[in-house]
């Protein structure tokens, strides 16, 4: 049996003049999901989080968590979800005990043996217990999103709302931050906003992509692959060629868009990236096809001893730049650099 809907989000709108930050968004979040929501820049993620999280009232549609509504029940909405904003302001001169017993506090746990096995889990699952009785303001940054997210967690939300929990963090602190929201997200819902896709791939069961306030992707990890799995380029290596003979040969021939030819003197190959169907699009297979065979063709008419040749599929980041409609990511800075000279002659 499917897991109990914990969000329900309908047609949502959000405007801020002439501008839909986010517009008509329908999509739900069950219970024990991950969920990563990811956008470039302007795609309306923080707007989205700040209309669950009732900072914002819809102009369009509605949205419940836990079965309560944004707009009628936003005192109960709250009771349920943990938020962390974008640049979250902490009090920086308390200490992080005072400061989550503060949260804690403000959330309504009166009681105080509650307070305290709250407050424990939250140190205990943050990895906040070397820094408890540490003012905030003297804490590493990776700390106080630490601490950012404790606050979150400490009146026993069923969902939390991260947004962009690891920017501005170091590679060591981004690690360990994801290692946290793994941690937390065994027995909590967490949705959270990344632009980062390998976090989305390392702690998400599932990625909702949106772009300028719509939502264009949504399916794990996984799924968001195959959906734009079909290779859009070829890649053949050969040995003991001359890089621009090849090249020049690759050019007439209309079976791809683009050929990109470079030697790797190193290991005395050239290397030929084939672009096939259309930029910024998916090619049917039927074009990738045909570009292998006019390939292998232009091999055995010039004699080329041909080592391998292979599709390469996308990345996750190839999958979310289809998704948003931009180009794979490396298909044109490839061109570019392809573009120089196989070889350059040494200077002097
Ligand atoms: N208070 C505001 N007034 C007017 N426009 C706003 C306001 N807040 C956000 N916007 C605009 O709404 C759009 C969505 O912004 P939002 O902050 O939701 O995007 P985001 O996906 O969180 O981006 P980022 O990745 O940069 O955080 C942007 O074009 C932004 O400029
Ligand atoms: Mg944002």
């Amino acid at each position: 049996m499917a897991a109990e809907v914990l969000v329900d989000v309908q047609g949502l709108a959000k405007t801020y003049g002439p501008l839909r930050a986010v517009d008509g968004l329908t999509f739900q979040v069950r219970r024990g999901e991950i969920v990563g929501l990811l956008g470039a820049n302007g795609a309306g993620k923080s707007t989205l989080m700040k209309v669950l999280t009732c900072y914002l009232t819809p102009d369009e549609g509605t949205a419940t968590v836990a079965g309560c509504s944004i707009e009628s029940d936003p005192v109960g909405v709250r009771r349920r979800l943990g938020y962390l904003p974008e640049n979250a302001p902490l009090y920086t001169e308390m200490r992080v005990r005072e400061f989550l017993d503060f949260v804690a506090r403000m959330r309504g746990l009166n009681a105080r043996a509650r307070r305290m096995e709250r407050i424990e889990w939250a140190v205990e699952h943050c990895g906040l217990k070397p820094k408890y009785m540490a003012p905030i303001g003297t804490l590493s940054r990776g700390y106080r999103q630490r601490v950012g997210i404790a606050q979150a967690v400490v009146h026993d939300p069923d969902l939390l709302i991260l947004d962009e929990p690891t920017s501005g963090l170091d590679p060591i602190q981004i690690v360990e931050i994801r290692r946290l929201i793994a941690i937390i997200g065994q027995t909590k819902t967490v949705f959270f906003s990344t632009h980062i896709m390998q976090e989305v791939e390392a702690v998400c069961s599932r990625a909702i992509v949106i772009n300028k306030g719509r939502l264009v992707a949504d399916g794990s990890p996984t799924d968001l692959k195959a959906q734009t799995a079909r290779p859009g380029r070829l890649v053949a290596r050969l040995r003991g060629v001359d890089a621009s003979n090849v090249r020049k040969a690759l050019e007439g021939i209309s079976a791809w868009r683009k050929s990109s030819v470079r030697a790797v003197p190193d290991q005395g190959l050239v290397e030929c990236v084939l672009h096939v169907g259309a930029g910024g699009q998916q090619p049917e297979a039927r074009e990738v096809n045909a570009a292998g065979e006019a390939f292998f063709a232009a091999a055995r008419e010039h004699g080329w001893p041909l080592l391998d040749l292979h599709g390469e599929g996308m990345s996750l980041e190839d999958a979310f730049l289809a998704a948003t409609g931009h180009a794979p990511r490396d298909d044109d800075a490839q061109d570019a650099s392809a573009a120089e000279p196989a070889q350059t002659k040494a200077q002097g």
